[in-house]
């Protein structure tokens, strides 16, 4: 592959990476939680409003926008034949509880500087010597977190074309279901289908996003190539036991709901810790009738179950069933799992891959060593995107690997070389397409 591509100078690329770091500030303040940390949900005012200021900037640089069917904000500049093939960067812009300002929200900002970078004239755009053989979009995804619904890449399922009706039935809270939310977002639910994209509309996915990990702050590096993306799993747990006085039952006559699923919780950790690139987490857990003075007579549990690879760790669920009815055959419990999430692990496609690296070396002294090549521990859209587009990914360093809490960080410099990077790897790309590979 060719070197270098990019003319343009450090100091745009510095003004760029200032203004993602002064946007996400921004778009931080668009928090359902004002003054206690961000929450941006699926389908909430505050989606509506991050929406809306996206747009805006997609046009402040020559996008045209639209806002599809599933509530995604999609900004496009086209190449003259407007049914050309894009290549699509982006992230989401939903948080989890509690959240960071840069999971998915960098990511977006960085794509459309890259954007302004390549294709505005007069900002540095280099549009005029660097042709593109293919259209440039931008989308923000819609809930990429699973937040509000518990079921994670809504948005960008909606745009693979796999969205399940089954879904329609889900939950908030509230008690306010998915359908019910989307028409109070004013979106028809029977029009989902309109935000699907066929694999001849697109060119790949590209995105940047921060690790959140220690690897790269580990190995002192600012950018990693990521190789795939680790599949999850996501179950309800549910375990039934008896609720009775808490002083006047003695510990034989117990059937403690709570304990058994406290065991259970162990177990998860006992399990996954002794198996390689597997981890799994319970997040949540209650206990019903929820007093003082009762025995629980139910406790619901969350797990999350992630691993590099799909048959480790579906064979890491079923010796964590195995021991969940040990636990609570033992302790005259009953127990039942719902599946509310199941994404597979998704390879980034090598020649995304390939683009990635050049452009992170581009942003290395001549002669430097290969960049760092890691897997993805968390889930990203790029997941369900895979079912209609090659995929790639490029990972920004986050100190001490912090993610999904209010002290997540990224650094304007590696904001920067992200951007250059990313750039890079959009020419590359470029100029792959161009000789017809
Ligand atoms: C999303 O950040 C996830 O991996 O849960
Ligand atoms: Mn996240
Ligand atoms: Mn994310």
């Amino acid at each position: 592959m060719p070197g270098r591509l990019i003319g343009v100078d450090r100091d745009r690329i510095q003004v760029a990476a200032r203004r993602v770091m002064a946007r996400c500030d921004e778009l931080a303040r668009v928090t359902a939680t004002p003054g206690e940390g961000i929450e941006r949900i699926y389908l909430s005012p505050e989606h509506a409003r991050v929406n809306r200021l996206v747009a805006e900037w997609m046009r402040e640089i020559g996008m045209s926008t639209r806002q599809d069917a599933a509530g995604n904000q999609v900004g496009r500049i086209d190449r003259g034949d407007r049914d050309a093939p894009a290549l699509m960067l982006g992230s989401h812009l939903d948080t989890v509880p509690d959240a960071g300002r840069f999971d998915g929200i960098v990511g977006v900002l960085m794509a459309l500087e890259v954007v302004r970078l390549l294709r505005v004239p007069g900002e540095g755009g280099l549009e005029a010597t660097v042709p593109l053989p293919f259209a440039l979009e931008v989308i923000a995804f819609s809930d990429e977190e699973g937040t509000r619904f518990g079921k994670a890449l809504l948005g960008s399922s909606a745009v693979a074309g796999s969205w399940r009706d089954e879904w329609w039935a889900l939950t908030d809270a509230a008690g306010v279901t998915l359908r019910e939310a989307f028409r109070d977002f004013g979106l028809d639910p029977g029009r989902v289908g309109e935000a699907a994209r066929s694999p001849e509309e697109l060119v790949g996915y590209l995105e940047a996003h921060i690790e959140q990990g220690p690897e790269l702050d580990r190995r002192g590096e600012s950018l990693a190539v990521v190789s795939s993306i680790a599949g999850a799993r996501r179950f309800q747990i549910v375990v039934e036991g008896e609720a009775r006085h808490a002083g006047g039952t003695p510990y034989e006559s117990r059937r403690d709901a709570l304990l058994g699923a406290s065991e259970a919780a162990l177990a998860v950790e006992r399990i996954c810790r002794a198996e390689h690139h597997i981890v799994g987490t319970v997040g949540q857990l209650e206990a019903y009738p929820g007093a003082v003075n009762i025995v629980p007579g139910e406790a619901r549990l969350s797990l999350d179950l992630r691993g590099e690879l799909d048959g480790s760790r579906d064979r890491v669920w079923s010796a964590i069933s195995r021991d969940l009815d040990e636990i609570m055959g033992r302790r005259g419990l009953r127990w039942r799992a719902r599946e509310v999430h199941a994404a597979p692990a998704v390879f980034c496609a090598p020649i995304l891959q390939d683009v990635v690296r050049e452009g992170v070396l581009s942003t290395l002294p001549a002669g430097a060593d290969d960049p760092a090549t890691i897997f993805s521990r968390a889930g990203h859209d790029g997941m369900a995107i895979a079912g209609i587009a090659d995929v790639g990914m490029l990972f920004l360093r986050n100190p001490d690997g912090i993610s999904h809490h209010p002290d997540e960080a990224v650094a304007a410099a590696d904001v920067a070389v992200g951007i250059q990077a990313l750039a890079e790897a959009v020419l590359h790309l470029g100029a792959e397409h161009a000789t017809g590979r």
